[in-house]
């Protein structure tokens, strides 16, 4: 499948009405909705981008995109109830409507990585931005280079996705997770997600990472991808910040001179933005 430039609605500020017409949970906090127009087209993305997604009456967060471009049926997007907007989203109704504004943002750039092994390490939700471009990869006919997805989760019973990670593995992509805490029925690895990068054997020089969690767990993994020889230029991450209009205008996004809506969410990783991150940080 080809990707195509994708751009967001005529008047990038005015909602669209999305039916969810299915809802799935997840884990006991996250939520995946499955999201059609109401009227019109369905929308073309990227992997990596993100909508603003409107709780009528409640506000407006952003949300990436979990679904694969072109994948049958509506499009996927999956949220943790962390506060009032995130709730009413996940406590949607099949039936009701909600507001998507988008796509907006850079992207994995997943259809320049055909020759590329390619690692991706996901910290807990951080799976939700990067399920579509896994999804993208190990379908992509012709493809020569090997996926790795690694998963790091607080607990077993907070992995998202286990049917993806299940059909990812039977069609070729090493698939590995690491649990924080076990419990009485896990019998997989413990251990923060940085653990399982010693255990894949890659070639770092024709390498590309995908990165995508809590920043601390970012800048980790970054680590550790580089002291195996990973150069910071082919490692990926997607950072969050607090957005309001999600093109760059209102300036809520800023991180130095960056304007994470407009010039990311996914951004190359440099010793600058390793700088930029660790300043607000402090
Ligand atoms: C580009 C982008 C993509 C995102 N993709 C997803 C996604 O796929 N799924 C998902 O569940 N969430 C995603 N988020 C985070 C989501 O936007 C926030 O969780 C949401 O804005 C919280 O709003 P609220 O009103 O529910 O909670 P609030 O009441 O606003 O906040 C509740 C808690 O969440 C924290 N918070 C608020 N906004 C953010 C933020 N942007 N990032 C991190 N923490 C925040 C607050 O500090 C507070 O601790 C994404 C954010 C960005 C910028
Ligand atoms: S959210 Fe307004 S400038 Fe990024």
């Amino acid at each position: 499948m080809l990707l195509t430039e994708v751009e967001p609605s005529v008047n990038p500020l005015m909602p669209a009405t999305y039916r969810v017409v299915a809802r799935r949970v997840e884990t006991d906090d996250v939520v995946t909705l499955s999201l059609e127009p109401t009227s019109g087209p369905s929308l073309l993305f990227r992997p990596g981008q993100f909508n603003m997604l409107t709780a009528f009456g409640v506000g407006e967060v952003a949300i990436s995109i979990s679904s694969a471009p072109g994948a049958p049926g509506p499009m996927e997007q999956t949220v943790r109830d962390v506060g009032a907007v995130t709730h009413a989203l996940c406590t949607a109704k099949v039936g009701s409507t909600v507001g998507v504004r988008g796509p907006f943002g850079t992207d994995w750039g997943v259809d320049e990585l055909d020759d590329s092994e390619v690692v991706i390490v996901a910290g807990g939700i951080g799976l939700a931005p990067l399920r579509g471009a896994i999804s993208y990869l190990v379908d992509k006919p012709g493809r020569t280079g090997q996926v790795y997805v690694l998963v790091g989760s607080r607990e077993p019973d907070q992995i998202t996705f286990p049917d993806d990670l299940e059909r990812w593995e039977r069609d070729g992509a090493v698939v590995k997770v690491t649990v924080d805490n076990g419990d009485a029925h896990w019998h997989g690895a413990i251990g923060v997600v940085t653990t399982l990068l010693p255990t894949i054997s890659f070639d770092p020089a024709r390498t590309v990472a995908l990165v995508c969690g809590p920043e601390i767990m970012m800048r980790f993994t970054v680590r550790g991808l580089a002291d195996l020889g990973v150069p910071l230029g082919s490692i990926r991450v997607s950072l969050e910040r607090n957005m309001q209009c999600g093109v760059g205008w209102c300036g809520h996004c800023q991180l130095g001179p960056l304007l994470i809506c407009r010039d990311g969410p996914v951004f190359a990783y440099s010793e600058q933005l390793e700088r930029l991150i660790s300043e607000r940080e402090r």
